[in-house]
């Protein structure tokens, strides 16, 4: 069943508390809620609909008198003749233990732990599950004291105690009203780290982080970036936390990547756990941004939430752009930028030109678990950015004090978010409202013409107009000199300025040029387009060298390197040997003589644009071909500039015991990219060079970084180092997640088979989304390998994500977003994909969440 934004209707009836009673037994909990319900005044008579789903009804009462005089659908609970005002009771049983889908109440290793949003509350108790009605909860849980010591909620621990035959109890209490989506439970045996923060208006935040006992030693850097983003946020926004308690909890099986429920953080243990010899440099940056969103959610999401779910991006593609910003603070900037574009053109742009493409606001869903997507989150941050970059950060500043001073402890819609900023701003931003509106990314064509009698330069930018219209595009721009300085000009600031491109021409004048100029167009990537330029090669080389936009830098390296390997693909295809220009050697030789402070950049500069995104460029993919060109240009590099390369490999080795900070994990990025091109050159001195580094890496990452250029090749080595990795690290599960991925990633020609073998391996679970990422879908976003022309990737994955579905519909639907794709492929393959996901649709008992992926990938 379809749901339509356009049916919205405000809640029949309101809940203004919830007392919830949770009773933990061996096999099943019993669950007791008493809401204090009352008609919503502004909405005409209706029966009361609750939501439910796999709850065994044991009673219902109507102010505390048991009634039967309700009607039970399939997963609904209709009250008809209810008073305006009452006290609704009712009794459920549930089977956390037997819960795979990992949404509402389930078991993990320690203990039981909830996901509830979007709609997992549904799963626990009857309730009107939707994220507009707002209620204050207490909650009571009671379970057995020694296998299920920690007993939390959100909100304060205001009792506790023991009872008969070995039990406790305690009760929590949430002060502010919240969405049923924020509700949390923990009950399991945990250990924690305790620490505090005191905020500026001097509140005393007690902080603690729950782990898996034994694993305290692995929270620290977690807990780290706990402060920081809460010392951020008061400082960017002047936004204070507003509880007492603030929890995270972290768990080995979980859905997505955490959640941010009032007061108890759920994390996947992903993105809590990391110690130097386990987690790589990318793995602290990740848990920085991650514990990051999840507190600023507490504003951007709980103090002020969605009206329905269609708004998703208010909450998330808002909380995105400040961890983003949180992130670009704390560590690199512009290394930050480039990997955010990376992020979006390998996921949001397929994305958007595939059968999954849907605006920021989705207009209707089937499975909204479906849309928690990297459009929802990525283009999402970057509309929030564009309105950043149209009214300026004093003016976006303004707008967000506005929105909270208007709907603090509101569900509200994103019209709501863009007129707060419209309003501090007095920008006008009625067209901007078509980024929410329309999907697709739009192309943006650009020319210039100097008129040297004239010294004017004018450039027109151009549209293709959507569905909705032209949008509004805030274009960057500086004027490179062919001297590599920019050129300043009317109207200019540091010598660029931002243009808004509103219809679907339009010509930008820029007097007083005295030389021709080169244009730096989009600069930091100002809006998610696709930006097209008809720049010479000269033209990108001069750019790359001189731009004064770091991303643009990068950018104009990674046009003239896709632009290569394309033309390079085309000539494999027809069977001709591709021939590399000269040029680039100089340029990454340039690059590899950087400073250790800009080693971070000059391994973004050196690492080519990916298969899928050079994909998206072609008309029909040829995968072999295109993986050949790539591959081929890198050992042409490699080959050229051997000497440098092993130079800068040398000159990159570690300077003392490993430290974190982003200067020596830019060394390390970089390095990393030297023994990658070297180990092109297939010798056995490169290969033992890689093992050597694998041997005696005394953290993560150099370990792993080796471990990744062994697993593409099938060498002794690579044998060696994945046997000694696995047997090392066996006990980690986030580290075993590492060698499943590496070796699911290869770009070996044995890959399937090895996937295929590793999924009856003692290390790998279905159960467990983790091992599920880590392997399935890591084979599924190999590009060369999946698209294996036979069709027998496509035929593998198609059979796990049937196995899968049976356990957990999510992550099979998030597996299944793999075929995306399909058509951009021959059409052998097209045919060996449409008959994968043919047998995929035809499956007994789908889910509704795959069913919606897969229909809508058939067409
Ligand atoms: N709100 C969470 C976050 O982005 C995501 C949880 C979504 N979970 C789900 N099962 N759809 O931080
Ligand atoms: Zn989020």
């Amino acid at each position: 069943k379809t749901i339509y934004l356009a049916d919205y209707t405000p809640p029949a009836f309101l809940i203004d508390t919830v007392d919830v009673d949770i009773n933990f037994q061996p096999d099943y909990a019993e669950v007791t809620a008493h809401l204090a319900v009352r008609r919503n005044p502004a909405v005409a008579a209706a029966s009361l609909v609750l939501d439910g789903e796999e709850l065994e009804l044991l009673s219902v009462s109507i102010d505390g008198v048991v009634t039967d005089r309700y009607t039970l659908g399939e997963n609904t609970l209709v009250l008809s003749h209810v008073p305006d005002v009452f006290r609704l009771s009712t009794v459920v049983r549930i089977r956390p233990d037997l819960n795979t889908r990992l949404s509402g109440l389930y078991r993990s290793a320690n203990g039981y732990f909830t996901q509830c949003e979007a709609e997992g509350f549904r799963r626990i108790s009857w309730f009107t599950d939707r994220p507009d009605v707002m209620s204050r909860y207490s909650v009571t849980l009671h379970a057995d004291q020694a296998l299920l010591p920690c007993l939390l909620s959100n909100g304060n621990p205001v009792a506790s105690g023991v009872e008969a035959a070995g039990r406790h109890w305690a009760s929590w209490q949430d002060p502010h009203p919240k969405p049923c989506y924020l509700f949390a439970v923990v009950a399991a045996k945990l250990d924690v780290l305790r620490d505090s923060y005191r905020t500026t208006s001097g509140r005393e935040v007690q902080l603690g982080i729950y782990v898996e006992p034994g694993r305290l030693d692995q929270c620290d850097h977690a807990m780290a970036a706990l402060k920081k983003s809460m010392h951020w946020d008061e400082q960017t926004y002047g936004l204070e936390c507003d509880l007492d308690h603030y929890m995270i909890v972290a768990v080995g099986d979980f859905n997505m990547g955490a959640m941010e429920n009032k007061g108890l953080n759920i994390f996947n243990t992903k993105y809590v756990l990391a110690r130097a010899d386990i987690a790589t440099d990318l793995d602290f940056e990740n848990i920085d941004r991650v514990v990051a969103h999840e507190y600023f959610h507490n504003w951007t999401g709980n103090r002020v939430t969605c009206r329905d779910w269609f708004q998703l991006s208010l909450k998330e593609g808002l909380t995105v752009f400040r961890d983003q910003e949180f992130g670009a603070d704390v560590h690199n900037r512009q290394v930050a930028r480039i990997h955010e574009v990376r992020g979006l053109r390998a996921g949001q742009f397929p994305e958007d030109a595939g059968p999954m493409a849907h605006p920021v606001r989705p207009a209707s869903y089937i499975e909204i678990n479906n849309f928690y997507t990297a459009t929802i989150y990525n283009k999402g941050a970057e509309v929030v950015r564009m309105i950043q970059t149209l009214i300026g950060r004093a003016a976006f500043r303004r707008g967000m004090d506005l929105y909270f001073e208007r709907h603090d402890g509101q569900a509200v819609t994103c019209d709501e978010f863009v007129a707060a900023m419209a309003d501090a701003s007095g920008h006008d931003l009625t067209q901007f409202m078509r980024w929410y509106q329309q999907s697709g990314t739009p192309h943006v064509k650009a020319s210039g013409v100097y008129d040297p009698a004239a010294q004017r330069y004018v450039l027109t930018l151009a549209q293709s107009a959507g569905v909705c219209g032209n949008l509004l595009i805030p274009v960057t721009v500086a004027l490179i000199g062919p001297d590599g300085l920019p050129l300043p000009f009317e109207g200019s600031i540091d010598s660029q300025c931002v243009l808004s491109l509103s219809e679907s021409s339009q010509q930008f004048t820029f007097e007083n040029i005295a030389v021709p100029p080169i244009p730096s167009l989009l600069r930091d990537f100002s809006a998610p387009v696709v930006l097209e330029f008809d720049y010479s090669d000269e033209a990108l080389a001069h750019l790359l060298a001189h731009d004064t936009d770091p991303f643009n830098r990068w950018e104009a390296g990674q046009r003239l390197a896709g632009r290569l390997i394309l033309q390079a693909t085309e000539a494999i295809s027809a069977g001709l040997e591709p021939v590399w220009p000269e040029r680039l050697v100089a340029i990454v030789s340039g690059m590899l003589a950087c400073s250790d402070e800009t080693a971070a950049f000059a391994a973004e500069i050196l690492s080519l644009p990916g298969e899928a995104t050079l994909a998206e460029q072609l008309e029909v993919v040829d995968p072999d071909a295109l993986h050949a060109a790539r591959n081929s240009l890198r050992r042409y590099l490699a080959c050229q500039l051997e000497a440098e390369f092993r130079a800068c490999y040398e000159r990159l080795a570690p300077l003392g015991a490993y430290a974190p900070d982003s200067t020596s994990a830019g060394r390390r990025a970089l390095r990393t990219v030297c023994l990658g091109y070297l180990c092109e050159i297939d010798t056995v001195s490169y290969r033992a060079a890689a093992l050597q580094q694998f041997e005696h890496a005394d953290n993560m990452t150099d370990q792993f970084a080796a471990l990744a250029v062994l697993a593409q090749g099938s060498s002794d080595e690579s044998r060696l180092a994945l046997a000694e990795f696995y047997r090392r690290w066996h006990d980690e599960p986030l580290v075993v997640d590492k060698w499943l991925q590496v070796q699911a990633a290869s770009r070996c020609a044995e890959t399937l088979a090895r996937v295929e073998a590793l999924t009856r391996h003692p290390a790998f679970e279905l159960r467990n989304p983790n091992k599920v990422y880590a392997l399935l879908r890591a084979f599924g976003g190999n590009h060369v390998r999946f698209h294996a022309a036979d069709g027998s990737g496509y035929r593998f994955l198609a059979a796990q994500i049937c196995a899968l579905d049976a356990i957990n519909p999510q992550v099979a639907s998030r597996l299944a977003r793999c075929f995306d794709r399909w058509r951009k492929f021959d059409a052998a393959r097209q045919a060996h994909a449409r008959a994968a996901l043919n047998m995929i649709h035809d499956h007994a008992g789908l889910s509704r969440d795959v069913l919606e992926i897969v229909a809508r990938a058939l067409g």
